[in-house]
């Protein structure tokens, strides 16, 4: 179900939330629109404590329930970890997988961001694979080799033939900094990105969903949006707000 959706508007919450919080920003997402369009996906990410509350809240709508995180292992002696098939078990169907804050915080590798996608695919959940590059990589002109080098960690443990994918391209310096990169930026990003999963595996490459990241709101989602091979948006501080996540569902709807 999930997979075929090709574009999509996924609101990362990270560390943040209550259960009144919750409630009241899920219950405000369904009053302003009580049904989503089938061509555009929206799904939610809250912290793993919150998950069984957001299923129950998300009961009877299409809106999809996300993780942001989990384990590379399905299970076994590995204290504080989550386990992909736990998180299908209570209701999630997508789970991100290296956010640029993980491989910061918490060291995340292209090697271990692999094993986490092969976990997710292997649990029967839709990763969405984070990449992006510094303010510093950009800076001296490695932008692409970056993003190249992340992919291909993952591509290569992937049977591109017959397993799906989100890919949300998401500059560092723009996340969370009120600046997102420009439409030149992303266009250039975007289209490189594309010919480059073409170039790998042509129905693959076509088919695979490529989100923005980075600052994204209700004020510039119109414009990013429309962008050439923009798919959607992951959202981090827009995603708190219903009308603003609403705005930036309308304006991903309004492109496709
Ligand atoms: P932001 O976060 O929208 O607050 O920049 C995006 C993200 O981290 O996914």
């Amino acid at each position: 179900m999930a997979v075929a959706i090709k574009k999509w508007v996924i609101g990362n919450w990270k560390l943040q939330g209550s259960q009144v919080f919750n409630k009241e920003l899920v219950e405000g997402i369904r009053a302003s629109l009580p049904a989503l369009d089938n061509r555009v996906g929206m799904s939610v990410c809250p912290v793993f404590p919150y998950l069984i509350q957001l299923a129950d809240l998300l009961a009877g709508s299409s809106m999809v329930l996300g993780a942001q995180t989990l384990s590379e292992h399905a299970k076994g002696a590995y204290t504080g970890e989550v386990a992909g098939p736990m998180l299908k078990d209570v209701g999630v169907a997508l789970v991100l997988v290296g956010h640029s804050e993980r491989r910061a915080y918490q060291g995340e590798s292209n090697e271990l961001i692999g094993k986490k996608v092969r976990a997710a695919l292997d649990a029967g959940l839709l990763p969405v694979l984070c990449i992006g590059e510094t303010k510093q990589e950009r800076d001296a002109g490695e932008t692409r080799s970056v993003l190249t080098g992340q992919l291909d960690a993952v591509l290569s443990l992937l049977d591109l033939a017959k397993e799906d994918m989100v890919i949300a391209y998401e500059p560092r310096w723009a996340i969370g900094t009120g600046v997102s990169a420009s439409p030149e930026m992303i266009a250039e990003v975007h289209g490189f990105l594309r010919s480059y999963l073409i170039g790998k595996a042509a129905a693959f490459g076509a088919r695979t969903p490529l989100l923005y990241g980075g600052s994204m709101n209700g004020s510039n989602a119109d414009s990013i949006a429309a962008i050439k091979d923009v798919d959607g948006g992951l959202i981090g501080s827009a995603a708190l707000k219903a009308d603003e996540f609403v705005a930036i569902y309308q304006a991903v709807l309004a492109c496709a």
